[in-house]
């Protein structure tokens, strides 16, 4: 590719990196998104503007400078207990299904956990219907492409307008209350935390687990990439859910009509046929 030498070249090369790098499409209307959420990226490097930083990229850019360059792109948002009714069927429906008798022991994975709201609120719900007290043994594993997220996930650590979805009970039993410079800030629990593996891992490329899912979420990802690249995806992650188990997606994000050994349950709930 010639040399940037304008904004539009600078967009249409970072919306092909990030494509090419991730699969991640950069929408039209992202211009702004783009520009701001690479500010820091740009004052970290000296440079002014964003045709700067992409020929910087293109020319000098080491691995770690685009790694945090796709951290400050991709989007991050979640919280606990978002889209709820996913955590309500993996306890009455999901577990009890696939399960086999006299089993005590399963494993689940949240595939592009984020900031780790969502496999903590998988935590809440499994200590609640399948306490380890009670001779349960259950083990999360938690993945994301981004080591940014993975870091602040495996911290634990939230200020109080981010629990802010979370029953006041379980804010209790859940999470330490910081004091001192911690004042409104909340940890998880180690006894819950301890319990939660988080790994780098990118859904596009191959990787391994050493043991298969009963249950896996991958939600609100998908819906980054196009069919083909969907359908790649999910067909590597179903070789990692034990048969009978789910594949839970976003609410926004739908399977249908992609060659999969899946059988819709419900919208954005699939069954391993
Ligand atoms: C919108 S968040 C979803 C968080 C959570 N699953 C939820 O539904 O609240 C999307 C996450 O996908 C991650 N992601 C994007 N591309 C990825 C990829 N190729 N492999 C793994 N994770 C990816 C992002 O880093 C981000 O943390």
């Amino acid at each position: 590719m010639k040399t940037i030498t304008d904004e539009a070249s600078a967009l249409s090369y970072l919306v092909e990196q990030v494509y090419r790098r991730c699969r991640i499409q950069l929408r039209d209307g992202k211009q702004s998104m783009i520009r701001w959420r690479l500010s820091k990226r740009m004052r970290a490097n000296n440079l002014e503007g964003l045709t700067a930083y992409a020929e910087f990229l293109r020319t000098k850019a080491s691995d770690e400078e685009w790694t945090q360059a796709i951290d400050a792109l991709t989007t991050n948002f979640t919280s606990f207990l978002r889209e709820e009714e996913h955590f309500q069927f993996l306890v009455r429906q999901a577990l009890p299904s696939v399960l086999q008798r006299g089993q005590i022991q399963f494993n689940i994975w949240s595939a592009a956990c984020s900031t780790g709201e969502e496999p903590y609120t998988i935590g809440f719900y499994l200590s609640e219907h399948y306490p380890l007290d009670r001779g349960w043994s259950w083990n999360l594993c938690a993945s994301d492409i981004s080591t940014k997220v993975l870091a602040s996930a495996s911290r634990a650590i939230y200020a109080e307008d981010r629990i802010t979805t979370v029953p006041t009970d379980w804010r209790k039993k859940y999470f330490q209350v910081g004091t001192g410079e911690w004042a409104g800030h909340y940890r998880v629990r180690s006894a819950l935390s301890d319990r939660v593996q988080f790994r780098q891992i990118n859904l596009i490329e191959s990787y391994h687990h050493a043991h298969s899912f009963e249950v896996v979420f991958c939600r609100n990802v998908l819906i980054y990439f196009d069919r083909e690249t969907q359908l790649q995806l999910v067909r590597r992650m179903c070789g990692f859910i034990k048969p009978g188990g789910f594949l839970i997606t976003g609410h926004s994000e739908s399977l249908t009509g992609l060659d999969l050994p899946l059988r819709c349950v419900k919208p954005s709930v699939y069954q391993l046929t």
